[in-house]
């Protein structure tokens, strides 16, 4: 008994910082267990549900246990052998009846939450569509009712119901706002729909949810639910004359070197990731950040700068296994790298 105790008392230090680790895991805008819409709400209670039935099954069979050790154990000086029993018809009965009945009242909001959630709103005239093909390690947002294509920040208005069409372009990925709701999966070949709700304006973590690759685990995205006439005035933004470097020498440069790949505007190739208005994003390559801590999502030019100029240098140093070449690769100089990180970062849109 000492000796247990001793153990016990050596795992109090690790159960302490488990409980602190566990109890800060409930961010915003990154968890499930802190829901921001009405999808995350409705997966959350169900999720609460589960855990509530398992609760009540792990504190009555532990009681019971107890019970009986403490009940039944062997006196002092008793040495006799008890009475042998088995098979109890009416115990049998009660412990195969109570899991069906646990299971009933679990399958009863399962079910209805998944016919709800599942319902597709891709044809509804008050939905926002949006086109997601994820891509190895990037995700694709095109707005077929508006004609529009972005990459790695998904801009959503509050007001309306945001319909999904989600595909892959080459491996199994899946799509996860956690604090919002999900997850699906992108294939290729098939189209699967989904619907969420973003009533909150804010910005909210999306993760990749399948092991895809190396960089897996970067393959992060940012939704950012704005105000409907924000939106208005992005999509309209999104809609306006490409913007190219001023500097001939250099927009020469970015025209062939980048938009045989990239495009901004109506301008370039669809085949990369699309980078009108980068200098708005939130992140470059969705995992260098150009916010600072002590101003959260407000994007700082500078960091901008010095983000995509490290992203264009060696994209490999920052996500392994992506498709972009290096900058040694596309034979820019210095000084071509650092005009066209100075021309994307000063590329924003005003919404
Ligand atoms: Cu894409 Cu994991």
């Amino acid at each position: 008994m000492m000796f247990r105790w001793r153990a016990t008392k050596k795992l109090l230090p690790l159960l302490a910082g488990m409980a602190l680790l566990l109890s800060a895991c409930g961010r915003a805008d990154l968890s499930a267990l802190n829901p921001q819409g009405p999808v995350a709400k409705q997966q959350f209670e169900l999720m609460m549900v589960a855990v509530g039935i398992m609760t009540l099954v792990v504190v009555v069979v532990f009681a019971i246990l107890l019970y009986v050790l403490v009940r039944y154990r062997r006196r002092k000086g008793d040495n006799t052998i008890p009475m042998q029993v088995e098979g109890n018809h009416k115990l049998e009965i009660i412990w195969t009846v109570i899991p069906v009945v646990l299971l009933t009242i679990l399958a009863v909001p399962t079910v209805g939450a998944v016919a709800k959630l599942s319902e597709d709103y891709w044809e509804d005239p008050n939905a926002l569509q949006v086109k997601v093909t994820a891509h190895q390690y990037w995700w694709e947002f095109e707005y077929p009712q508006y004609g529009i294509t972005t990459m790695q920040e998904l801009i959503v208005p509050t007001d309306r119901k945001i319909a999904f069409e989600l595909v892959a372009a080459d491996v199994k990925h899946s799509f996860w706002i956690p604090a919002i709701g999900g997850k699906m999966d992108t294939n290729t070949g098939l189209t699967n729909r989904m619907y969420l709700e973003f009533p909150n304006e804010g910005v909210y973590r999306g993760k990749c949810a399948e092991l895809c690759g190396p960089s897996h685990a970067y393959m992060d995205f940012k939704a950012k639910a704005v105000a409907p006439a924000s939106f208005e005035r992005w999509v309209a933004a999104m809609k306006g004359p490409a913007k190219l470097p001023e500097d001939p020498e250099l927009r020469d440069t970015f025209v062939s070197k980048c938009l045989s790949c990239h495009a901004v505007g109506d301008q370039g190739a669809s085949g990369g990731p699309n980078l009108t208005g980068i200098g708005s994003r939130l992140t470059i390559g969705g995992i260098l950040y150009n916010d600072t801590p002590e101003n959260e999502w407000v994007v700082d030019p500078a960091i901008t700068e010095k983000n995509l100029r490290t992203w264009i240098t060696d994209p490999q140093s920052v996500k392994p296994g992506n498709m972009m070449p290096s900058a040694e690769q596309l034979q820019l100089t210095q000084e071509q790298i650092d005009g066209i990180a100075k021309y994307l970062a000063g590329y924003t849109l005003d919404y």
